[in-house]
């Protein structure tokens, strides 16, 4: 009989409990989320999901304060019309607005840009993270540069290798409760792609060299790649 068989039973016990360790059924951590503290899933939800895709998203408030913040819940999600979401976590019941900057500027103006983060400037988009008041503008806090877009008011991030102006379609709250978020949809109406990583249609992704988010502070390059043919069925 392994050790673990012996403990087995009593963590069974544990686990009734809310924020208990998980029920464990074999070698299997198996958590119903209604039993464990929101933080606790969110590690769960953030350590699986990984790599996630960092959307920098530039934004403007109502009255042309600029905001810039990384978004890792983000993706794009249609080819066409060529649509990308991302998701904003919405604060504490203490605060007034519980929106942070780039949703309430976005639902207020209805533009944003996305910027994708080459690791030259991880530590700039980081500093952008910080929680910091509505009129500061965090390109100056990160020492980044704001470009004008061509359709939106929203600036670009001239560091970035690729910038996609969009226009937001759709808000989509997903709860208001706390942990909760809203996703933003928005439609890509320009495409800036650097003429140095590009041939033709096609991105070079050792020249974009993105990062992704993983759990807590860690983040991974792109640099370890492999193709598959797709299978072709007859
Ligand atoms: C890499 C990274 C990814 C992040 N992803 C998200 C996310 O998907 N959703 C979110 O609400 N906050 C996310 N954050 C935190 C926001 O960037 C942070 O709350 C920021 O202050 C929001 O700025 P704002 O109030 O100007 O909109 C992330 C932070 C980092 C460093």
């Amino acid at each position: 009989m392994t050790p673990y068989a012996i403990v087995a039973p009593f963590l069974r016990i544990l686990t009734r409990f809310p924020g208990g360790w998980g029920t464990r059924y074999s070698e299997t951590m198996t958590v119903d989320p209604t039993q464990h503290e929101s933080r606790d899933v969110y590690k769960l939800l953030i350590g699986s999901v990984v790599p996630r895709p960092i959307g920098f998203i530039s934004s403007v408030s109502a009255d042309g304060v600029r905001n810039l913040a990384p978004f890792s819940f983000f993706n794009a999600v249609c080819q066409n019309p060529p649509t990308v979401i991302f998701s904003a976590g919405l604060k504490g019941a203490s605060s007034a607005d519980k929106r942070k900057d780039t949703l309430r500027n976005v639902q207020e103006t209805g533009e944003f840009v996305v910027n994708i983060v080459g690791s030259d400037i991880a530590a700039a988009m980081n500093t952008t993270s910080g929680d910091y008041a509505p009129e500061i503008d965090e390109f100056e806090v990160a020492g980044l540069t704001p470009i004008a877009s061509e359709t939106v008011r929203p600036a670009r991030v001239k560091e970035c290798r690729v910038q996609m102006e969009c226009r937001a379609t759709q808000f989509v709250t997903v709860s208001d409760k706390p942990g909760g978020a809203c996703i933003v949809v928005g439609e890509v109406v320009r495409i800036h792609v650097d003429d140095g990583i590009v041939d033709g249609y096609k991105i070079d992704p050792a020249k974009l060299d993105a990062i992704g988010r993983m759990g807590g502070n860690t983040y991974a390059r792109t640099t370890d790649r492999f193709d598959l043919e797709r299978p072709v069925v007859k």
